[in-house]
């Protein structure tokens, strides 16, 4: 059973049509991210799984239960996006007003306090005003805030909007060690190189449709592309390979090689080994989540306001693997 699962997930608001028929689903364990531009409805979807927005139609499904049953939310622990912490709080204090709204005795927020401080790293700070927080710390405390009542499932809207890269390292590091906890993280975010590094799966949505899903393994795969290296001094012989339908490329001290259809890089080692060329280097080519979301971006809606540099199709070499 899925975690989360939508299916055609519709929203207006008014005039704005916010989600045009989404479906995801969410499993167990994993980390998805959902990515997209400001104003492509991610928050609106999250809203929509808490019930703090009702969807227009389409079905939607959070740890077995339909949205907007109080029995499913129990269990979901919620970030939201631009949240406000009163600054006249310490981190102590909060928790033990989120706490008391969860609904837990005294005895047992005292003995999650520490434990969950010590977590987000701000255990040294347990005691100081929200007021002195910097925004970093601030969202580790929201962290701290959902993951309190130890839910399930944790919802987080743009995590790591406005933290500096050290801060964004450690919620990344929080996020990791929620996953080995064995909880599901569903986050939103339009920072792309962040996502890529912690997330198991991600969609990408764009005004409200699913543009494109799946692991990011397969999702920046370049099929058919590989890095070639030879030990120093050796030269890889391009016109020869050439000639058996090969494109190759020199790249710095490596060759980028594109298989054509049908054809394994087995044939470019077996070659490479029977010149007597000493193979120290092969790996496949991968693109960043970075450029696959702006040629995606571009391809779903040509013109796009993005600056021309990042308009232009990438480079590949002969043309294949596209
Ligand atoms: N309460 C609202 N009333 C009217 N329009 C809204 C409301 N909330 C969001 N929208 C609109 O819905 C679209 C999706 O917004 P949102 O879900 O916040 O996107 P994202 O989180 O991806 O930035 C935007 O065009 C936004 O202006
Ligand atoms: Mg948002």
């Amino acid at each position: 059973m899925s975690v989360i699962e939508t299916r055609n997930l519709r929203k207006h608001y008014r005039r704005i049509e916010a989600l045009k028929g989404v479906s995801l689903r969410v499993e167990r364990g994993e980390i998805y991210g959902l990515l997209g531009q400001n104003g492509a409805g991610k928050s609106t979807l999250v809203k929509i799984l808490l019930s703090i927005v009702r969807r227009t139609s389409g079905e939607a499904t959070m740890l077995g239960e339909p949205v907007g049953t109080t029995r499913a939310r129990q269990r979901v622990g919620y970030l939201p996006e631009d949240h406000q912490f009163p600054g006249y709080h310490s981190a102590e204090s909060l928790l033990h007003f989120y706490g008391r709204l969860y609904g837990m005795s005294r005895h047992d927020r005292n003995r999650r306090i520490p434990e969950m401080l010590e977590l987000v790293g701000l255990r040294g700070r347990a005691s100081t005003k929200i007021r002195t927080y910097s925004k970093g710390m601030k969202q580790r405390l929201g962290l701290a805030q959902a993951m309190f009542h130890d839910p399930e499932l944790i919802i987080l809207d743009e995590p790591t909007d406005g933290v500096d890269p050290v801060g964004r390292r450690e919620i990344r590091t929080i996020m990791q060690r929620l996953k080995e906890q064995g909880k599901t993280i569903f986050l939103n975010s339009h920072l792309l190189s962040e996502v890529e590094l912690i997330c198991d799966r991600v969609g990408i949505l764009q005004r409200g449709e699913m543009i494109r899903e799946g692991d990011i393994a397969t999702l920046t795969r370049q099929k058919g592309l590989f890095i070639v290296g030879l030990a120093e001094g050796e030269t890889l012989p391009t016109d020869e390979l050439v000639r058996t339908g090969l494109s190759v490329s020199r790249s710095g001290i490596f060759w980028e090689v594109a298989l054509s259809d049908g054809q394994t890089i087995d044939v470019v080692v077996d070659w490479i080994r029977s010149r007597g060329l000493r193979l120290r280097h092969l790996v496949e080519k991968r693109q960043s989540l970075e450029d696959l979301f702006v040629a995606t971006v571009d391809a779903a809606e040509p013109g796009i306001d993005l600056p021309r540099s990042a308009r232009q199709p990438r480079v590949m070499v002969g043309g294949a693997g596209q």
